[in-house]
């Protein structure tokens, strides 16, 4: 199953991630993917290192970019059209499938059954945008065969640009991470026609919720699409000022891992 945690700036993405996580793990393989070029602690959240960008295995993002520029080849090992998707187009960065079992260890860090990747951060003032990123993001998660047991939670950037990116292309699932705030309940509404357009169903978890503003909340998404209400909780917020691991199990992230499991 692949599932991307998206959601507004602070909304709590990086947070239901990594609750997900560590509650998926107790019966799934799980891999989280990191796309998110500008954040730098979600690791902390897990409990883990940070990991090496996956752009380093393919020489850095200069050299990435350059790669680019390669016209793809056919499985036939013909060309193709540059950009044309034949769907028997080979990867230009990747030389086999992947699996689980074929990520490279280097990159990787690994607590109990959560494995952990970022695909690229921004390093250096002026080394140039992020779109590579965006190119790895997709070819990598459409190179990895998943068994069924194998769960991929892609922590995502903040709002839409992973959208215009086409990245969410190859999900099952969308879950949008409502916080109590105008642009936020603005922005699901745009989500769910991301996700219509994108072919994944989008579900909803409201997180920060308090009893006076549940109700508000409840109205602005498609309330049968909730499928978790997160109190607001100072434990949450003490241990991500502290950076420290999230340790915390909740019944709502509970259900959410049952709805999840039985879909
Ligand atoms: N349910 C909650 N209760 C209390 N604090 C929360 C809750 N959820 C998230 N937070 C806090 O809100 C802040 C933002 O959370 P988080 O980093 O998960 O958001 P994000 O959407 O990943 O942000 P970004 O867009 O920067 O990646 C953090 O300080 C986190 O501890
Ligand atoms: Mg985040």
């Amino acid at each position: 199953m692949r599932i991307a945690v998206c959601g507004k700036g602070g909304s709590g993405k990086s947070t239901v991630s990594a609750l997900l996580a560590k509650q998926m793990a107790k019966t799934k393989n799980v891999l989280v993917l990191d796309i998110d070029e500008s954040n730098y602690g979600l690791h902390t959240q897990l409990g883990m290192a940070a990991p090496r960008d996956l752009m380093e295995y393919f020489g850095g993002k200069k050299s990435f970019k350059e790669k680019q520029k390669a016209p793809k080849t056919s499985s036939l090992g013909g060309l193709t059209q540059t950009g044309a998707n034949t769907g028997t187009q080979q990867s230009r960065f990747f030389k086999s499938r992947w699996s689980f079992s074929d990520l490279p260890s280097e990159f990787v860090e690994k607590k109990g059954e959560v494995r952990l990747m970022a695909v690229g951060k921004i390093h250096d003032f002026g080394e140039g945008c992020a779109c590579p990123m965006g190119v790895l993001t997709r070819e990598f998660l459409e190179n990895l065969d998943l068994g069924k047991d194998d769960v991929v939670i892609v922590d995502t950037e903040a709002g839409t640009e992973h959208f215009g990116r086409g990245v969410d292309k190859d999900f099952d699932l969308l879950l949008v991470v409502i916080d109590p705030s105008y642009e936020s309940l603005k922005l699901s509404k745009k989500f769910g026609e991301f996700g219509n357009q994108c072919g994944c169903k989008v579900y909803f978890v409201l997180n920060r919720v308090e009893p006076d503003i549940r109700e508000e909340m409840l109205n602005s998404v498609i309330g049968v699409n909730v499928l978790a209400e997160i109190p607001a909780k100072r434990e949450l917020f003490k241990a991500s000022l502290k950076g420290e691991e999230l340790d915390l199990e909740l019944e709502e992230i509970e259900k959410l891992v049952e709805f999840l499991e039985n879909i």
